[in-house]
């Protein structure tokens, strides 16, 4: 069975473990790490069968023999910080903070250890497809995010700027540029720019609507290739643990991560 250690013990990091805990993923539960101990802790304490230990910091995952497989459940921050230690230690990477693979140094971990860094379909979907339209050449990425402005209020791009999308009556489009730009300008909502267009080999474009009628978080996606046009809408229900999070994000990380250990000798 392979070992496991998860980095972020929010909504995603815990629906993770109570998966490995439970037996739908099967797996040997390593390390939790946070950087609120107390979360990890509560988290380890929680858990009915697995007995995780707290790692202090990466080093500790790192050295851990045991851990084959580190799920990054965190920040974007946190896959800049630990990343490369991870891997260069020779550990999997399940990146859900995929907006900082965007990033130049991101960009650079991924081209050195692509087959250990593995990306979730998050909370989009036809991800296998844009890889194989890549094939032919993609000359068109476009997502188009749809959510309520509450769901939007604590990101930078939106603090920065003191928009004040409380008072928003009809949808309103409040971004548009490419997705390295959409990233670090929202970098909770829109991992799915990230994760699309590494798939795609292209930057996506991004739009983002602030709705203040949209009950659901809406990602469209569209792409253009000489091989055929894919269209497609997902409409996700909040991850009942933290509203801002997407329950099919974290349900991917889990389907992810029983692949890689299932397929373990
Ligand atoms: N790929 C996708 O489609 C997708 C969808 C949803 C969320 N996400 C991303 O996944 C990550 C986790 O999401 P969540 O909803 O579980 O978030 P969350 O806020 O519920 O939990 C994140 C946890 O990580 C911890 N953390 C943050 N930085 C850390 C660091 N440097 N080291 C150790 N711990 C750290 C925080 O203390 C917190 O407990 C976020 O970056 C989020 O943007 C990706």
């Amino acid at each position: 069975m392979r070992g496991v250690s998860i980095i972020g013990c929010g909504a995603i990091g815990s629906f993770v473990a109570r998966a490995i805990d439970e037996g739908l993923v099967p797996a040997a539960l390593r390390y939790l790490m946070d950087l609120d101990r107390g979360r990890a802790e509560r988290l380890a304490a929680s858990l009915a069968r697995q007995r995780p230990m707290i790692a202090a910091g990466v080093e500790e995952v790192a050295a851990d023999p045991a851990t084959e497989v580190v799920v990054e459940a965190a920040s974007q921050g946190a896959v800049l910080q630990y990343a490369e230690r991870l891997l260069e230690a020779g550990k999997e990477l399940v990146v859900l903070s995929v907006g900082a693979l965007l990033r130049p140094e991101g960009r650079r971990i991924l081209e050195r250890y692509r087959g250990r860094v593995h990306v979730p379909s998050g909370a989009i979907a036809g991800l296998d497809a844009v890889r194989a339209l890549a094939l032919a050449g993609v000359e068109e990425v476009l997502l188009v995010t749809r959510k309520h402005p509450s769901k939007l209020m604590d990101e930078p791009y939106v603090r920065e700027r003191g928009l004040r999308l409380g008072d928003l009556a009809e949808p309103t489009v409040i971004f548009e540029g490419p997705a390295e730009e959409a990233v670090r300008a929202f970098p909770r909502t829109l991992n799915v720019a990230a994760a699309l267009s590494i798939y795609a080999g292209r930057q996506a474009r991004v739009r983002v609507v602030a709705d203040p009628r949209a009950a659901r978080n809406v990602h469209e996606v569209f792409v253009r290739s000489r091989a055929g046009e894919l269209r497609v809408t997902v409409e996700n229900v909040p991850h009942p643990d933290n509203p801002r999070t997407s329950y099919l994000a974290a349900l991917s990380a889990v389907a992810l991560l029983r692949d890689l250990c299932a397929a373990s000798p």
